[in-house]
């Protein structure tokens, strides 16, 4: 066989291979319905008193009511979430609108990897990045008054990780995702952790209010900005349902019945009720559906992700088929198996000739996969730069389209999951069938679904092919609600 010849016999074994991996990402309606209804039994269980591993951790957040875009105030708000940490000021008009100074720095590599790191270290950090917010943007509140006092100031906190919430301003940490592993935080109240390194810092007058999830901020903000949009005169009538986050992770919250919330104390249910509230904010924590793997699509590439790259193997297993963060690793994932069969990049030899980049997990980010999406060029130009550019790799023309090949299938399969806890929230709330003609409103805020291309109408698709079928995508309005970690808490700590 000619050189030509061996090539094009691999060309074509590469393509073949492709098409089958891909077949792999592929989610039907059937398995859609099938993951709808279970995802439906798991909040069930998890709304249940009991054993807390049993179903989603559907945690409650202590927020009965949403915001109707009157609410105004100056407050500020923390947010540690994924890859930054955010100091804000937050000025609500009550007009729907709001202003907001911030300062916003990406989180020291070394208080996500480096082993030692204690929560001190991290807390320590928060609190003198707050400082700093302050110095530059409001000095006037770090001058004492005439009574040598400074001005009490009330802080929200979002604080995006899984967290057993015990009151609207107190929760322990359950675990890590999205990178961090710092031990002895876990179970500890992330409030009280925060507060002491404040008072440390010198900003006793900083009184953290309220604890709450960048959902449930998401979900408040949108509430607030749309107000509860009955739309007047127009006939329309749309009502905020979800909070949801796709981007380095994925979560949702939506407001659950009291008495659907069997694991709140009675005592607290009674009591709210006499206030006239009947619902609460539950954050779901949907990152962690089906970690026993009993229905989710599962790939080779996902089962050594999780065990052997990711920081919290066994956990977050629906997050790992879904968020920006790994999806960039699933693909990283394929392209090392399919050099390893000799399939493609055979400049390298062996694995460890393979450039560093490709071989260190999480480098390939999903804003390099956003860019090969959508490469239509006839010699698929950018996705060859952005290999150059992220990987030092060079790559074949092939080589490039079985690459967009596989980027396709693995966000199409986190678009088309990414509509199961949308489809089985609305069903499971009846919130389609509340009022005829009734349209609900989705908050939706993270890189994936703000940035990805297609993101948002391959998750509609999905969403028709769901149970809800087309007529219910129709009705679903997907809003990006942005700011909402900041505001959200503000909003938080407004009610507190
Ligand atoms: C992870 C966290 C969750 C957060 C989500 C989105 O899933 O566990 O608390 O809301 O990421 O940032």
């Amino acid at each position: 066989m000619s050189f030509s010849e061996l090539h094009k016999e691999t060309e074509t074994q590469l393509l073949s291979e492709v098409d089958k991996i891909c077949e792999g990402f592929v989610v039907g309606p059937e398995k859609l319905a099938e993951l709808t209804s279970y995802f439906i039994e798991q909040m069930e269980a998890g709304l249940k008193a009991g054993d807390s591993e049993l179903g989603l951790p559907m945690i409650p957040s202590y927020v009965t009511g949403k915001p109707d875009g009157t609410e105004q105030g100056v407050l500020l708000a923390a947010d540690l979430g994924g890859s930054n940490f955010r100091v804000c000021s937050v000025t609500l008009n009550g007009d729907h609108t709001f202003k907001m100074e911030q300062l916003k720095t990406r989180i020291p590599q070394e208080l996500l990897e480096e082993q030692g790191v204690t929560s001190d270290d991290l807390f320590g950090y928060l609190a003198r990045r707050t400082k700093a917010f302050l110095t530059r943007n409001h000095p006037e509140l770090l001058r004492p008054d005439s009574n040598g006092a400074l001005q009490p100031l009330k802080m929200g906190f979002t604080f995006s990780y899984p967290i057993a919430q015990t009151s609207l301003n107190s929760g322990t940490l359950i675990r890590w995702t999205k990178g961090f592993s710092i031990k002895d935080t876990v179970g500890k109240d992330v409030v009280e952790l925060f507060q002491e390194q404040l008072k440390n810092y010198g900003l006793d007058m900083i009184n953290i209010v309220a604890l709450t999830n960048d959902t449930i901020g998401t979900f408040l903000t949108h509430c607030y900005t749309s107000g509860t949009a009955l739309q007047a005169g127009s006939g329309e009538i749309s009502e905020p349902v979800i909070g949801c986050i796709f981007g380095t992770g994925t979560n949702g919250c939506y407001m659950e019945k009291l008495d659907n919330i069997e694991k709140l104390p009675a005592k607290l249910k009674a009591s709210l009720k006499k206030e006239g509230k009947d619902e609460m904010c539950i954050n779901t924590e949907w990152g962690s559906f089906d970690n026993e793997l009993k229905h989710l699509p599962t790939t080779c590439y996902d089962t050594d992700i999780d065990q052997k790259f990711s920081p919290n193997p066994g956990f977050h297993l629906f997050e790992k088929r879904v968020s920006g963060m790994y999806l960039g690793e699933i693909l990283r994932n394929v392209l090392v198996d399919l050099h390893s069969r000799k399939l493609l990049l055979q400049q390298y030899r062996t694995h460890d000739q393979l450039p560093h980049r490709l071989k260190t997990p999480f480098e390939l980010s999903s804003e390099v996969l956003a860019r090969i999406e959508i490469d239509d060029s006839t010699t698929l130009r950018e996705i060859e730069l952005s290999f150059l550019q992220s990987l030092r790799l060079p790559t074949t023309y092939p080589e490039r389209k079985a690459i967009q090949a596989l980027v396709r299938a693995i966000t199409r399969r986190s678009a088309y999951l990414a509509s199961v806890p949308i489809a089985a929230i609305l069903k499971k709330t009846g919130a389609l069938e509340k009022r005829y003609h009734g349209e609900v409103e989705i908050g939706c805020d993270g890189s994936v679904v703000e940035y990805y291309p297609g993101f948002r109408s391959m998750l509609r698709h999905a969403l028709a092919l769901s149970p809800l079928g087309p007529e219910g995508e129709r009705k679903i309005h997907l809003r990006i609600s942005k700011d909402g970690s900041g505001v959200g808490a503000a909003l938080c700590a407004l009610v507190a």
